[in-house]
């Protein structure tokens, strides 16, 4: 009987991939909360092996598979595997590109309309009771309709999120190099053909790319200077592909009217972390004008089963000769 590893700190009674995978192979859980915590026998048996977001596969452990043909990363973001090194092993690696795709749209335009609506400073700032009972706190706000929603990164992910903000009556703009022409028609949302014009008119600006060579630290001291004054920033991508050092000053001076980042590049992050100090600080501006959540924008029970069962399907396709789909290494 085949082995299928299931490896992660919380993994559920794994009943899904047990019945999905009957007869094909047996379901192996591994608790694990990092590669060093994996258990060298077990993965040496293993035929697949299905990972959450927080594992991280290096060589190391690539090194110890020896009969594994596909890593699962039950999730979108597969940059935590070194998926190059794990073809030139034979092995393939897999995401679950779409458990998750509204629920991230739906959190970047709920953190979108969070700032731009006035909502989470108003909430913040009327619990003293000695504020006035009035709108103006968040003075000025301005209309969205017609304003630039701008999406960084067309995929699946960054299309929900444009097709909602259209929805709003926003004028949606989207910079994504590898797209090829027809969907902004299909769309009907313009393309920008370079990052500089885009943050120039944006109103809000919402990331929605992998992490990359290309795109780590692609928001930085010197792009944020490339917004428009009093715009937005929403990033649900990958942490690293924001230098949040740099928002605290831009939410100072007010270049920067708001900013909502859900992820960072080290999750969670030290106490000492420049962004987390400002956020937490009453008399900075970050205090009222950023929100942080902890990496959750994908987060609903059903998104969580289906990446489990997804993950599972994947397996069953491999290891029963099926076509795979969704490998994110075959051309490495
Ligand atoms: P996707 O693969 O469908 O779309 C990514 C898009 O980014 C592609 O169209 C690609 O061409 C584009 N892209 C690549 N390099 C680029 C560059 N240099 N500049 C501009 N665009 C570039 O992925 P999907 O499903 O839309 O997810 C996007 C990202 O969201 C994921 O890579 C993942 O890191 C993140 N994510 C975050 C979650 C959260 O809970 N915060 C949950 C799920 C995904």
């Amino acid at each position: 009987m085949k082995k299928v590893v299931v490896t992660g700190a919380e993994l559920g009674d794994l009943v899904d991939e047990r019945g999905i995978l009957a007869g094909v192979a047996e379901v192996v859980p591994m608790h694990a909360h990092n590669e060093d915590q994996l258990d060298e026998r077990v993965l040496a048996d293993a035929d697949a092996l299905m990972i959450f977001q927080t594992m991280r596969i290096s060589e190391k452990t690539l090194r110890r598979l020896p009969k594994c043909r596909l890593i699962v990363r039950c999730g979108v973001g597969f940059d935590n595997v070194d998926y190059a090194l794990a073809r030139t092993l034979n092995i393939d690696v897999a995401n679950v590109p779409d458990y998750g795709t509204e629920e991230v749209a739906d959190s970047a335009i709920g953190l979108m309309l969070s700032l731009t609506r006035g909502i989470n400073l108003l909430n913040l700032r009327l619990r003293d009771a000695a504020t006035p009972w009035v709108y103006t706190h968040p003075a000025p706000l301005h209309r969205l309709r017609g304003r630039q929603y701008s999406v960084v990164g067309l995929g699946c992910i960054g299309t929900s999120a444009a097709m909602r903000a259209k929805a709003l009556g926003m004028d949606v703009a989207f910079y994504d190099p590898y797209k090829a022409d027809g969907f902004d028609k299909a769309l009907g949302i313009r393309r920008v053909e370079s990052l500089a014009e885009l943050f120039a008119t944006s109103f809000v600006v919402s990331m929605h790319c992998p992490l990359t060579v290309e795109t780590r630290g692609m928001i930085n001291a010197t792009t944020l200077a490339q917004f428009a004054r009093g715009s937005y920033l929403v990033n649900t991508s990958r942490g690293a592909v924001v230098d949040t050092s740099a928002i605290p000053d831009a939410l100072a001076s007010r270049h920067l009217a708001g900013a909502a980042i859900d992820v960072l590049e080290k999750e969670p992050p030290d106490a000492n972390d420049p962004l987390l100090k400002a956020w937490r600080d009453p008399s900075h501006a970050a205090y009222e004008r950023l929100i942080l959540t902890a990496h959750c924008a994908f987060y609903s029970e059903e998104g969580l089963a289906d990446m489990h069962r997804k993950g599972a399907e994947a397996c069953r396709r491999a290891l029963t000769g099926q076509t795979p789909r969704n490998i994110v290494n075959a051309a490495v």
